[in-house]
């Protein structure tokens, strides 16, 4: 199974400064040297953390494949078709949203035009969806090869469940009581495992993700058939604070410098 890392939040905090680091072309080069199989992006329409420039640099100078999330807009796929990553991932997007709330709408007018765009530049298409098997059929009838699937309602009852995760009010309203949960729980991961075998069974290269954390993973990674996991926030989360005692330790080096 391959693992895509997701840069997004690098850009974030470099955004929060809006300067020069941290860089994501150079967290790619560290991410191709612990093994990740490829890089996920996503260039918003607000451009809230990857921009152009952004994608350029990294597709002239990433040593992975680049795997493109996009909205289904016309500037957007004009960008991407222009700059040709290996794959553009199609995902539903709100200018208010937090993150990805849900799969694409797979009736979306533009939809058709959009795939037939990536696929005549020669960019895979992927679209991300909620998994079920009418959305596996409503794929396969677009033309796709590949899907990836939401996992972000089991990554949601899986937080609360266990890491006693507090939701933002306006995003989610999660029953309290954690029977309700488990069973929860349980449905997210058989849809999952269905949609998977479903998916294959149509031919389809099935992969997954939004929300999956070091906790959460191992649930979602056993499942038969999953070719790929897109993992961001979890990892870069980590990364701060496992890189931290070293960053500290190369400034008081920088500060004692002669
Ligand atoms: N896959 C898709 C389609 C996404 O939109 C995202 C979030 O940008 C991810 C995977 C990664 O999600 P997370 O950052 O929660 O791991």
């Amino acid at each position: 199974m391959r693992l895509g890392l997701n840069i997004d939040h690098i850009a974030t905090l470099r955004e929060a400064r809006k300067i020069h680091e941290p860089d994501p072309l150079e967290a790619i080069f560290i991410a191709k040297n612990a093994g990740v199989d490829l890089i996920t992006l996503h260039l918003r329409e607000d451009r809230r953390h990857i921009h152009e420039d952004d994608v350029k640099s990294i597709l002239k100078h990433a040593p992975l494949p680049i795997n493109a999330e996009c909205a289904i807009d016309p500037e957007i796929t004009k960008i991407l078709c222009h700059l040709r990553p290996f794959k553009a991932t199609l995902v539903p997007e709100r200018r208010a949203e937090i993150t990805t709330e849900g799969g694409l709408n797979l009736k979306h007018p533009q939809l058709k035009d959009t795939i037939k765009a990536y696929a005549d530049c020669g960019i895979e298409v992927a679209l991300f969806i909620d998994p079920s098997v009418q959305n596996l059929e409503l794929a396969c009838a677009l033309g796709v090869k590949v899907v990836e699937l939401h996992t972000g309602k089991f990554s949601n009852v899986f937080n609360t469940l266990y890491t006693g995760f507090k939701h933002h009010k306006n995003r989610l309203d999660l029953p309290k009581d954690s029977a309700t949960l488990k069973n929860m729980l349980e449905e997210s991961l058989e849809e999952l495992a269905q949609s998977t075998l479903a998916g294959q069974k149509m031919g389809l290269e099935v992969c997954a993700g939004h929300g999956l954390n070091y906790a959460s993973v191992g649930l979602v990674a056993r499942l038969e058939g999953l070719s790929e996991l897109n993992i961001g926030h979890a990892i870069i989360a980590r990364a701060v604070i496992v890189g931290l005692e070293q960053a500290i330790k190369s400034m008081q080096e920088a500060m004692h410098a002669r």
